[in-house]
């Protein structure tokens, strides 16, 4: 079966409502429009999206990461509901944790709800472990978010990890028929 090519790429102000639509469907509303624009006009940013090949004006997935000193701070990671669970979160954190490391950045670190298991599983997979907790971080819930980090990524074989990834990821798409090129 032929596999449709997916195109991670960096957010323009074309992506902007559509954006938000993800935003919306994935947390209720986290960031503004001008939360985004802000985003995109930061050197120190780096915001990837992933436009749906099939249907015109809609994102999939969106990911952000700020540098920090040597330090990669992933801000946001969503995949929309209805695209979840093929692989496309791999495919965004990939991209985040390759930026950071074209970056030079040392280590990589963020914040999640201690019930998330899908998220932490995928940022598990990626080596990411908890470090420590931030209690009733979740002022709604009143839920911890556990503190994960990701060292190495200055590491000389970094870049060998990153071409297994590449691999992993690539196999875990081409089972739900998405195929993708590093650009
Ligand atoms: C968390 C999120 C980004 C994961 O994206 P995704 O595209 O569904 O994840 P993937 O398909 O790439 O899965 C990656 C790995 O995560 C784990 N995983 C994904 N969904 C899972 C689930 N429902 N339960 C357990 N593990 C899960 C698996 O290890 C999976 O690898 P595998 O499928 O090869 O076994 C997505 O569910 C999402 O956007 N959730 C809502 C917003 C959110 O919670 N963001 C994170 C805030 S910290």
């Amino acid at each position: 079966m032929t596999c449709i090519s997916l195109q991670l790429q960096p957010l323009t102000t074309t992506e902007i409502p559509q954006v938000l639509a993800l935003d919306q469907a994935c947390f209720g509303g986290l960031w503004t429009k001008d939360g985004y624009l802000r985003e995109m006009e930061s050197p120190n940013s780096t915001v990837l999206i992933l436009p749906a090949p099939t249907k015109e004006n809609c994102l999939m997935a969106l990911g952000c990461c700020w540098s920090i000193v040597e330090e990669a701070h992933v801000t946001i990671m969503a995949v929309h509901p209805d695209f979840q669970g093929q692989g496309l979160g791999q495919l965004i954190l990939l991209g985040l944790l390759r930026d950071a490391w074209l970056r030079g950045l040392e280590r990589a670190t963020l914040e999640v709800r201690e019930s998330n298991t899908a998220a932490i599983a995928l940022y598990k997979k990626f080596g990411f472990t908890t470090a420590g907790r931030r209690k009733k971080y979740y002022q709604a819930t009143g839920e911890d978010a556990l503190i994960m980090w990701r060292k190495g990524l200055d590491h000389p074989h970094f870049s060998d990890q990153l071409t297994q990834w590449e691999k992993m990821v690539g196999d875990r798409l081409a089972k739900k028929q998405w195929s993708w090129q590093k650009t």
